[in-house]
């Protein structure tokens, strides 16, 4: 079998946090985001990564070909559907990577072809060879999966696999689409599958979370012959989300005398950084106790566990943070007077090597900036300052000033001054909050109206001198899905300035990719 992976013991990991991840509500990325997501999922060491779907819009198929070119060593796959045109547009989208794949699907249970499809089983089983026999015109491996397997028959199933396969199909995907299944019916299901593809290819999972029941879901598929699972960072996907990535990989690896030594390509030193980024860019943090990347996941509160804990760390934790990534000493080593030589070098010991001139000197100029302003730059800080310089691109709009007012009794104002094209602006508006005064004083002086959906603050590190990170959502037209902003500073309403402007520069940028005739209203 000509697949990705020959040897034995390992679970091809296919991550979807760029596709049904992106499909959670309020995540969607621009492609600069993609991109940079995409590159710490290859620092994990990711087999496969689903990069989107490349028919849905133009920035998707921007998106995935971008990342194909950049990517060199994990497999760059689009979705498709079982139509002609999505085909072309995956084939296209991923033509350029140095590996790539189509995922093409259909759904195959009952409910779905009768009342979403309505076609007659035959009629689907002649879309899927259609769809695999056009996708394996373009790229040699082409996945296909049976959309909502978990409600489907298992005669039909057999037979649709059976014609996929002959047309090519690599990896036969069994998604529970809508989180329906218990374990042992997974195993069910897949055993019998396992037993009768018989080695033909390779069984993949994909597993929602709408139980709770996805990564036990998948886990029992891998017991059963799965050898490819699909999940994404965090858990993140429409609804209730995904199998998350983090869970399966440290479960293979923590229990491994359950799973018959099977294990994964992942470096899980990378999972905590994947995790961050991942939160930092959709704001949608895990929840605190979430397994694995959740804030209080090795915090220990109780004496008893503290003191246990002190003596001998397994008394209470089965896995050891830095196995995960998680720095014991978030070291402060650098300040006011470090100079660019040591900078790069506190970089390098960080393992962060790739960044490119302008990129560096964009980050010591910040790193500069915040060191007059607070006494002591941890990691956490340092790496906030690189993940927020990358996200916030395309500046139309720049902000170059914020003065606010707002006492107990009066009305809160804000006084803003941006530069575009090369000329500043000044304008000044008042508001219900302080926030809104400043929202709004933007507006007047770009000329486009945001309405807020959502609104973080996030303190970086500890302290009351912690640098602020906002991420708010925007939406600027009807037409377009709402934007996500960024912004990191020593003062709050800065960074709230700065997060808004940034959700204005990517709707523009977006709109510039839809219509390459970008209109500004000032
Ligand atoms: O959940 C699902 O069925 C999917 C398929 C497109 C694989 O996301
Ligand atoms: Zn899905």
């Amino acid at each position: 079998m000509s697949n990705i992976i020959t040897d034995d013991k390992k679970i091809i990991i296919f991550d979807t946090t760029l596709r049904d991840g992106e499909q959670s509500p309020g995540a969607s990325m621009n492609t600069g985001e993609k991109i940079q997501i995409a590159q710490q999922l290859e620092r994990l060491r990711v087999d496969v990564i689903e990069a989107g779907f490349a028919a849905a819009s133009h920035g998707d198929f921007d998106a995935i070909s971008q990342i194909a070119q950049t990517i060199q060593n994990s497999r760059i796959c689009s979705l498709a559907r079982a139509l002609d045109n999505d085909i072309k547009q995956a084939g296209l989208a991923v033509q350029q990577a140095k590996m790539n794949r189509i995922h093409t699907f259909i759904a195959t249970s009952p409910i779905h072809m009768q009342y979403k499809l309505k076609m007659s089983p035959d009629e689907v089983i002649k879309k899927a060879i259609n769809a695999v026999t056009y996708a394996k015109t373009f790229v040699d491996d082409v996945e296909f999966s049976l959309e909502d397997a978990g409600r489907s028959e298992i005669p039909f199933m057999k037979e649709i696999i059976d014609a996929v396969i002959s047309a090519g199909a690599k990896t036969i995907n069994l998604p529970d689409t809508v989180g329906y299944r218990l374990p042992n019916e997974i195993y069910t299901m897949v055993k019998e599958l396992h037993t009768f593809i018989d080695g033909r290819a390779i069984i993949s999972l994909h597993n929602h979370n709408d139980l709770g029941l996805a990564v036990a879901n998948t886990l029992a598929g891998i017991d059963a012959g799965a050898r490819q699972v699909e999940c994404t960072i965090n858990g993140l996907g429409e609804r209730a989300g995904n199998a998350a990535m983090e869970e399966i990989v440290m479960i293979l690896k923590t229990r491994k005398d359950m799973f018959g030594g099977f294990d994964t390509n992942i470096n899980t030193k990378e999972i905590m950084r994947a995790s961050k980024l991942v939160a930092t860019i959709t704001g949608i943090e895990p929840q605190p106790n979430k397994a694995i990347v959740g804030k209080n996941a090795f915090s220990h509160e109780s004496g008893i566990h503290q003191d246990g804990v002190l003596k001998h760390s397994e008394t209470y934790e089965i896995i050891r943070p830095e196995d995960i990534g998680i720095e014991k000493n978030n070291s402060i080593v650098l300040g006011k007077h470090s100079g660019r030589a040591a900078f790069k070098d506190k970089l390098a010991s960080m393992g962060i090597d790739n960044l490119s001139d302008e990129e560096l000197n964009k980050t010591f100029e910040s790193f500069k900036n915040i060191c007059d302003k607070k006494k002591e730059i941890t990691d956490d800080d340092i790496r906030m300052i690189i993940t927020n310089e990358k996200l916030v691109t395309n500046v139309t709009y720049e902000l170059l000033s914020l003065q606010i007012s707002s006492c107990s009794a009066g009305v809160p104002s804000s006084a803003v001054c941006i530069k575009f094209e090369g000329k500043e602006y000044t304008d000044a508006a008042i508001g219900d909050g302080t926030i809104d005064a400043i929202f709004k004083t933007i507006d007047r002086i770009t000329g486009y109206h945001g309405k807020l959906n959502d609104y973080k603050v996030k303190a970086v590190s500890e302290g009351q001198d912690a640098l602020a990170k906002v991420t708010c959502s925007v939406t600027f037209s009807d037409e377009n899905p709402p934007m996500i902003g960024h912004g990191l500073s020593i003062d709050t309403m800065l960074a709230s300035a700065s997060a808004y402007i940034s959700a204005l520069n990517s709707y523009l940028s977006m709109k510039n990719l839809l219509s390459k005739d970008t209109k500004h209203n000032l």
